[in-house]
């Protein structure tokens, strides 16, 4: 069976940066850890004003086929995910291909274009959609390019202010992938929820507490999903589980969650019993209530053991390292969680290749996905070519009267021209409206 999978993947954030412990905590007047511990982020990122979610999408792709030596008749799909789109017709992924054929000899006139919605899970959508259509044989040997594109904006005083963020992941997708295969199992837990949504509306409606619960219950069905079809997982056989992350705190949840599920009626289970005692069985209790406070005292004490915390701490943490910088990047989000793993791997010296990963993906409305992924050979050269921490360095780091200005700026209901706070540099930037309200961009050396 050929494999197929993520050849290569680039990332390219908003060029602004809001500090939450300094900046935002204060006008909030919270205590800065509410942030760094309790949500688990330090800062966000923004577009500033001449950048949105084509010409970050335009960039990470441009990136990514100047590093490949990639021309637009290697291209044969170009995939855009997002829910920041600003037509309901026109998609997105025709804007990237003009910005690209601006750069590029050639045009993507032969490429099938599109665009996925259903919240955050879009991306891994758009790379379903990749793997099965070269699977099928229809590729004639050409590569999808699939691209996760958000500005992850709150309206001003909403509880998800503090999760925003704005960024871009490009994946390419090919047969004999260089960077991760994926798994033909998957497993799915799909549920008509409201737990945050955008009817015609920029910015989300959002019941936050309730999206929490949501987020866990349809990961858990997905988890259950995917074993009954790929076996039992062991937490002893995954290198890395990136989750969707629309905050590090939200994984803090899953992992732990997870963690039970998948430890129980194994060696491990038995191991903690002598400390923390043994899984709560739902059979073992007269009604649903004390099961689930049950449930609740064995994952608090779970929480505190030695054995859980070296797993979260080997598997989990390094997943969230470029998201406390950065925010929530909706559909891109888990593609960063992966990218972050994977950078934390390289950094630290260790040889992932032939090694599993698990993946979460999720997005509001609502749906998890659960796929594994086995790492390449030769993994490591794709995650050296990136600039992730030069990228964040660069970012301007705004002051609370920016932010505003730029929040401003960037909400579709306001006319409001800011002044761009850095210098575009070797990047696609909006350049204004054409005569049919259609956006423009233009390449900026
Ligand atoms: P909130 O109500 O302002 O915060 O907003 P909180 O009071 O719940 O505090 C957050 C955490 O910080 C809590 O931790 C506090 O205890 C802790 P927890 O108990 O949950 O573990 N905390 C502190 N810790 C240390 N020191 C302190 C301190 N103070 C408090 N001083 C909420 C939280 C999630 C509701 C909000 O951020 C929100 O509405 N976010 C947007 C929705 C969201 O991100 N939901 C996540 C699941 S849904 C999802 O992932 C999909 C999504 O990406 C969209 C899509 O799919 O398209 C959002």
């Amino acid at each position: 069976m050929t494999a197929v999978g993520i050849d290569a993947i680039e990332v390219w954030t908003g060029n602004l940066k809001l500090d939450l412990p300094g900046t935002f905590a204060p006008q909030k007047g919270e205590d800065p850890e509410k942030y760094t511990k309790g949500l688990g982020l330090n800062a966000s990122s923004f577009p500033d004003s001449y950048e949105d979610i084509v010409t970050m999408a335009a960039n990470a792709a441009h990136r990514l086929m100047e590093r490949k030596g990639l021309e637009p008749d290697d291209i044969g799909r170009i995939d855009v995910a997002t829910e920041s789109a600003f037509d309901n017709s026109k998609p997105v992924s025709t804007y990237v291909a003009g910005c690209l054929e601006q750069v590029f000899d050639g045009d993507f006139h032969h490429a099938n274009k599109g665009e996925r919605k259903f919240a955050c899970i879009a991306g891994t959508q758009s790379l379903d959609d990749a793997y099965n259509w070269i699977k099928a044989g229809r590729n004639r040997g050409r590569a999808a390019l699939v691209i996760a594109t958000d500005t992850a904006l709150y309206a001003r005083g909403d509880a998800g202010e503090a999760t925003q963020g704005a960024g871009a992941v490009a994946m390419l997708i090919t047969e004999e992938p260089g960077l991760v295969e994926l798994s033909t199992e998957q497993g799915y837990g799909s549920a008509d929820e409201t737990d945050f949504l955008k009817p015609n509306q920029q910015f989300p409606s959002v019941d936050g507490k309730r999206s929490v619960k949501v987020y866990l219950a349809r990961m858990r069905e997905a988890l259950e999903d995917y074993e009954s079809v790929a076996g039992d997982v062991h937490p002893d056989d995954l290198a890395f589980i990136p989750f969707h992350t629309p905050f590090p705190g939200m994984v803090r949840k899953a992992g732990l969650l997870g963690y039970r599920h998948i430890t129980r009626d194994t060696a491990i289970e038995d191991d903690l019993a002598e400390e923390i005692g043994r899984q709560p069985r739902a059979e073992a209790f007269d009604d649903e209530e004390s099961y689930h406070d049950a449930l609740r005292e064995y994952m608090d004490a779970l929480k505190g053991t030695e054995r859980y915390r070296e797993w979260y701490a080997q598997t989990i943490d390094p997943t969230l390292e470029v998201s406390r910088e950065v925010g929530n990047w909706y559909t891109g989000s888990v593609h960063l969680a992966r990218t972050s793993a994977l950078k934390h791997a390289l950094e630290a010296g260790r040889d992932l290749a032939g090694e599993t990963l698990l993946v979460g993906s999720y997005g509001s409305g609502a749906q998890a996905e659960i796929h594994a992924e086995t790492v390449c050979d030769g993994w490591e050269a794709e995650i050296e070519a990136l600039n992730v921490d030069e990228q964040l360095a660069a970012r301007y780091d705004m002051s609370w009267a920016d932010y505003e200005q730029i929040h401003d700026a960037h909400n579709h209901d306001m006319d409001v021209d800011v002044e761009e706070f850095t210098a575009p540099d070797a990047e696609f930037v909006f350049d204004g409206w054409g005569r049919m309200g259609e956006r423009k961009y233009r390449y900026v050396d």
